[in-house]
């Protein structure tokens, strides 16, 4: 008896456990055509699409009159999202040849490229997939910067954007806006005619002179000065910071006379050009060196892990002049702010990089 309500219960629950297995499976698995609605369903009939045909984004189409058959099998590779211009992307780059797994990944650009994509004939975006600073209007050019080099895509891509695969100090672009702290100024950027910062404060210089720099940088530079002096005994004085044009011009075409223009060009900017007409950025002379070395290998290793902490950036580092554009210069340090400064530092990045990757919207 007890034997028998024992094998009674079980069954019971083995019933239990099949038809509540059917219910979760019905409720998470069912099949999609299934949870067509009569409207949907309907329309389906009308067009005479097979009800495995369906999808979330055939079900969108047909209710958004925008439903071609020609598309049919692609709509089921498309997943749905939910933004403003999805039937615009579907109704736009499917007759373009794209397919609906690449429509997946328009719908993750940004709408600035989305719009220079709608405007030109298919091209294949795959290699581009997920890289965030992608810019549709440079795939030629990336394109052809990865078959001459041997880099990766995305490298590719930020080199490109910098502007590495054209001849430098051609077709250069002007900077709008000389005063952001976050101003880049290289051979492809160039401060505005006449400009000078109009905040300039004084440090005391190596050579006994007061050294013009912008007024926001002041402060954290004596903070800097006042962390060497007391974690590694070292007077980190400034030899040059802001230089006006006509400076860097002197100094420039002195190099060339001296050097030639090639030579000059891997250590100098061309006035206009220069970093330090900006103010905001430091050449740097540990004083108590009487050699022609301004910083000891110890000096810069200290400069180059602890710079950052007051929002200062090594802005022309010794293994990214292939970046830069300069040769390795362990004294000239940037102010870039705390937060640009730190990222910078702990992703080993340049300027260049870091605003293509940080900055900048594609
Ligand atoms: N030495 C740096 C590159 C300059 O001239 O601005
Ligand atoms: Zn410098």
């Amino acid at each position: 008896m007890k034997k028998g309500i024992k094998t009674t219960l079980s069954l019971v629950l083995l019933i239990c456990l099949v038809i509540g297995g059917i219910l979760v499976y019905n409720n998470f698995f069912k099949d999609d055509a299934t949870a067509v609605s009569s409207e949907v369903e309907k329309i389906m009939q009308e067009y005479n699409i097979d009800n495995d045909k369906y999808s979330k984004v055939l079900e969108y189409v047909l209710l958004n009159n925008i439903y071609n058959e020609e598309y049919l099998d692609q709509y089921a590779d498309i997943e749905y999202v939910d933004i403003d211009n999805f039937a615009s992307i579907l109704t736009t780059f499917l007759p373009k040849g794209y397919s609906g797994k690449e429509i997946n990944y328009i719908t993750k650009l940004s709408d600035k490229n989305v719009d220079k994509l709608s405007n030109i004939d298919y091209v294949d975006i795959s290699k581009y997939y997920n890289i965030s600073n992608f810019d549709v209007d440079k795939i030629d050019r990336y394109n052809t910067y990865y078959e001459n080099n041997d880099y990766t895509y995305d490298d590719v891509v930020t080199y490109v954007n910098i502007g590495m695969d054209l001849p430098v100090y051609t077709d250069t672009i002007e900077v709008s806006d000389p005063d952001s702290l976050l101003v880049l100024v290289n051979k492809y950027h160039y401060l505005p005619d006449g400009y000078e910062p109009d905040d300039l404060g004084y440090v005391p210089g190596a050579y006994g002179n007061n050294v013009p720099m912008r007024d926001v940088i002041v402060e954290p530079f004596k903070e800097l000065q006042a962390a060497a002096l007391e974690e590694i005994d070292v007077e980190f004085m400034p030899t040059t910071a802001y230089r006006g044009y006509s400076f860097q011009s002197t100094l420039y075409n002195r190099y060339v006379s001296e050097d030639g223009v090639e030579a000059a060009d891997t250590y100098s900017a061309r006035p206009g050009y220069s970093e330090h007409q900006t103010g905001l950025s430091i050449d740097l002379r540990n004083t108590a060196l009487s050699s022609d070395i301004r910083l000891t290998d110890d000096n810069y290793e200290w400069l180059s892990n602890n710079a950052y902490r007051f929002g200062f950036i090594i802005r022309f580092p010794e293994d990214k002049t292939y970046i830069t554009g300069y040769q390795f210069e362990n004294w000239h340090i940037r102010y870039v702010g705390k937060d640009a400064a730190k990222i910078i530092y702990e992703e080993d990045l340049t300027l260049e990089e870091y605003i293509d990757l940080y900055v900048t919207e594609y």
